[in-house]
């Protein structure tokens, strides 16, 4: 019997990725395609998973609820990286294994990480003279596909490039030709632009604090491309204050918006929704992954990028 791959992304991915991943669809014989497109409530995808036997999402939150609701569901894969969005434990429960599609779309982030450093240093294009990129220090915060793209387009713009990952060796940082920082703290205090790449977990939800940002230099901007949740927005506030120069740009919201934009609006940038992986390309190389995971999941039991135990 044929096996229904459903994709549900709020977000939609664009049409270009959608004609692919259709194609790959109709090639491996015995799957079909069905669509959840820019969907706004909940009741819809808890009826559209019921059937089926893949799913795949984006940021979409698939909650216990929704897993609950799925009769055939084996199998979730996460198109893009970060997997706070699926709740693992309820799926290992029912046996669905869950995947992401690691790096497919880290070009994507890194270019608009760039884009809004570059906005903002550039004083939101309101005319005045803003600072520029070259010959100022880099730090990735999280050394992973996306930092290491970051570094790799920081370096065209002839800037100094540092990185700290709890996970990396100095090594493995240095055959990059980027500099190795062994604490969050070295980081934040070396650099002049710091970028958020890693995950939001159990262990780095909040973690950047006032403490740490009380490190970094006068003048420096912090990019988040990750998760708003990784920040402690008292501290960031309160730093915000009392560090008349630092500049925040955020892919993501943060919860005190208004707040912030209240008191320092000129040293903020914010994206509208979430665009980092916003992209044709980034589209269809984590789309095309997530199906041909799914397909090799299938045949040959291939757990590549399985997240969950
Ligand atoms: C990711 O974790 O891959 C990125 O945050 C992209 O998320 P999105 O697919 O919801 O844009």
């Amino acid at each position: 019997m044929s096996k229904t791959i459903l994709i549900a992304t709020e977000k939609p991915f664009a049409g270009e990725a959608i004609v692919k991943i259709r194609k790959i669809i109709e090639n491996a014989a015995g799957y079909h395609l069905e669509l959840l497109e820019a969907y706004n409530d909940k009741s819809t995808l808890l009826k559209a998973v019921e059937m089926v036997d893949a799913l795949i999402v984006r940021s979409d939150k698939v909650t216990a609820e929704v897993i609950g609701a799925s009769k055939n569901l084996k199998i979730i894969v996460r198109a893009g990286s970060g997997f706070d969005n699926i709740d693992l434990d309820k799926a290992s429960e029912k046996g669905i294994v869950v995947m992401n599609t690691p790096g497919q779309n880290a070009n994507a982030v890194a270019e608009l990480a760039f884009g809004m450093m570059l906005g903002l240093i550039r004083n939101k294009y309101d005319g005045t003279p803003g600072t520029e990129l070259k010959n100022k220090r880099i730090g990735m915060h999280g050394y992973g596909n996306i930092g290491k793209c970051m570094a790799i387009i920081a370096k065209g713009f002839s800037m100094k490039t540092y990185a700290y990952d709890l996970y990396l060796s100095k090594a493995v940082v240095e055959q990059d030709g980027v500099n190795y920082c062994k604490s969050a703290e070295e980081l934040y205090s070396t650099c002049d632009f710091i970028s958020i790449n890693i995950p939001a977990n159990e262990e780095t939800i909040k973690c950047i604090d006032y403490k740490l940002l009380s490190k970094t230099k006068d003048g420096a901007l912090l990019i988040n491309t990750a998760r708003k949740e990784l920040i402690d927005e008292e501290g960031l506030l309160k730093w915000m204050e009392d560090s008349p120069r630092f500049l925040y740009a955020s892919d993501i919201k943060p919860d005190c918006t208004d707040e912030i934009n209240k008191k320092c609006s000129k040293r903020t940038l914010f994206t509208s929704k979430k665009m980092g992986a916003q992209t044709a390309e980034a589209n269809i190389n984590s789309g095309v992954a997530s199906v041909n995971q799914i397909v090799r999941f299938f045949e040959d039991d291939d757990r590549i990028f399985q997240v969950n135990e």
